[in-house]
């Protein structure tokens, strides 16, 4: 599953799943562009790893574009595009602010459209392409308390499918993670009955998913592994999906 030669840009990849993928990639020897809204660990990550690193917001059409425009310049070609930033803002539907609803919907899904967008150019004209969404099992179940996030995760898979169907002819595969319960800061922040709730339907032994079990998928999604691949969402949740 080697990716040397190939250019990939991870998005959200200062922490969490997204700097898990990183590393993973990077020991496959891929040309990466880490970005991220968090300068200064965004900086950091791309400094230990050799890659280039980029403070920008993906849900602004200029942050998105800079990004994709980075690596061509630098690279010169782009083939992976994972879209993996993502945010929640968690509420009650009766409590929630259309603020949030709109915010999440603008980084989880406006986010990941701006960025296919703006490298499916690229891919395109190359012919080959690997385009890989973070999307969430809370997107197939909801989720008491996140409405915002589960329908901006069930629209990345509508997205997902949509663009695999656009670009399939020209060799851009399209592809959806949907992982359980991970272990990183966006679960950290959960109230402790929602993560023993989460964690009650892990089939096996009730135990969260690391990072790094992700970025494995990840890693064979964007490797010439998966090349017959293309609309599918692929679940890293130990079960939590059918339990
Ligand atoms: N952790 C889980 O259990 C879990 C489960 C299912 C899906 N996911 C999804 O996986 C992805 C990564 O999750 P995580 O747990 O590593 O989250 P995290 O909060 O640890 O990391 C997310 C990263 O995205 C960055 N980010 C946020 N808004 C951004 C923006 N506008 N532009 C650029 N970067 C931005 C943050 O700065 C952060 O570094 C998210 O899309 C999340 O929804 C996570």
């Amino acid at each position: 599953m080697n990716l040397a030669g190939k250019t990939a840009i991870i998005t959200g990849a200062a922490r969490g799943i997204g700097a898990a993928i990183a590393e993973r990639f990077a020991r496959e020897k891929a040309n990466l562009v880490l970005a991220d809204i968090d300068e200064g660990a965004v900086e950091s990550i791309a400094k230990r790893l050799g890659a280039v690193g980029i403070a920008s917001d993906i849900s602004s059409e200029e942050g998105a574009q800079e990004v994709v425009d980075r690596a061509i310049e630098r690279f010169g070609s782009l083939e992976i595009l994972v879209n993996n930033a993502g945010i929640t803002r968690d509420a009650l539907v009766l409590r929630m602010k259309a603020e949030s609803f709109d915010d999440v919907l603008r980084v989880n899904l406006r986010g990941p459209f701006l960025m296919s967008r703006a490298a499916a150019k690229h891919m395109i004209k190359a012919r080959y392409g690997k385009i890989i969404n973070m999307s969430s099992v809370v997107g197939s179940m909801g989720n008491a308390g996140q409405a915002n996030y589960a329908a901006s995760k069930a629209g990345l898979v509508g997205l997902t499918m949509s663009l695999a169907k656009e670009l399939g002819g020209r060799g851009v595969r399209v592809n959806a993670i949907a992982p359980g319960f991970i272990a990183t800061e966006m679960t950290e922040r959960l109230p402790k009955e929602a993560i023993e709730t989460f964690l009650n339907k892990v089939l096996l032994g009730g135990l969260p998913g690391r990072p790094e079990d992700v970025a494995e998928l990840a890693l064979f999604l964007a490797s010439a592994n998966s090349d017959y691949i293309t609309g599918a969402v692929i679940p890293v949740d130990g079960g939590m999906l059918i339990a």
